[in-house]
């Protein structure tokens, strides 16, 4: 059933106290990604939600939104768009920034990758503060694509995320107190 594949989604995911900060309690997806059976659910699950969506875009997000999204990419007949950090990608970039709790960040795509109208789904492993979700759907909106929903494996609902992203649409496996 559903719930017996995502409890073992859940379970299969690692916290480690303290990492990369004292305080922060790290969700570490490297371990879901061990268990064939977790990480092949974690990919279907999205995958049933968007197929036969007229999906076109699936946008990942640096770095652990390049694991999750190209299965589903390929899964789902759409192509796949890296939104990168910056610096990295060799061509044209439009980039994105960001807010942290010091400073800023950004994250940077292609020109050319998308195209005005098209449908896309931003896919990350983690929803925290959601600022790199929301710069991800705001570059993607700035060059006319339709962004239907953002996919996360998991959220951490007392951060507020979900609140920061406003109307657009959130989907997540798994939440994490
Ligand atoms: C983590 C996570 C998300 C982001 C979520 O990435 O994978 O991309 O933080 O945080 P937010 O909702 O508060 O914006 P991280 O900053 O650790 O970068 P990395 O994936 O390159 O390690």
């Amino acid at each position: 059933t559903r719930d017996d594949r995502i409890s073992r989604i859940s379970s299969s995911i690692r916290v480690i106290p303290d990492f990369p900060k004292p305080g922060i309690l790290f969700q570490d997806i490297t371990t879901l990604l061990l268990d064939p059976t977790a990480f092949q659910d974690t990919i279907d699950l999205f995958v049933e939600r968007y197929k036969d969506r007229n999906i076109n875009v699936v946008a990942g997000v640096e770095a652990r939104g390049f694991i999750f999204g190209p299965p589903i990419a390929l899964a789902i007949g759409a192509k796949f768009v890296p939104m990168r950090k910056p610096k990295k990608l060799p061509g044209e970039v439009i980039s994105e920034e960001y807010t942290l709790e010091y400073g800023t960040d950004k994250i940077e795509m292609h020109v050319g990758a998308v195209q005005p109208g098209e449908r896309a789904v931003v896919v990350d492993d983690l929803i925290a503060t959601g600022g790199t979700l929301k710069a991800a759907v705001r570059l993607l909106e700035r060059v006319g694509v339709d962004v239907v929903e953002c996919a996360c494996v998991i959220e951490l609902p007392e951060l507020k995320g979900r609140d920061k992203l406003g109307d657009k649409s959130l989907f997540v496996l798994v939440s994490s107190t």
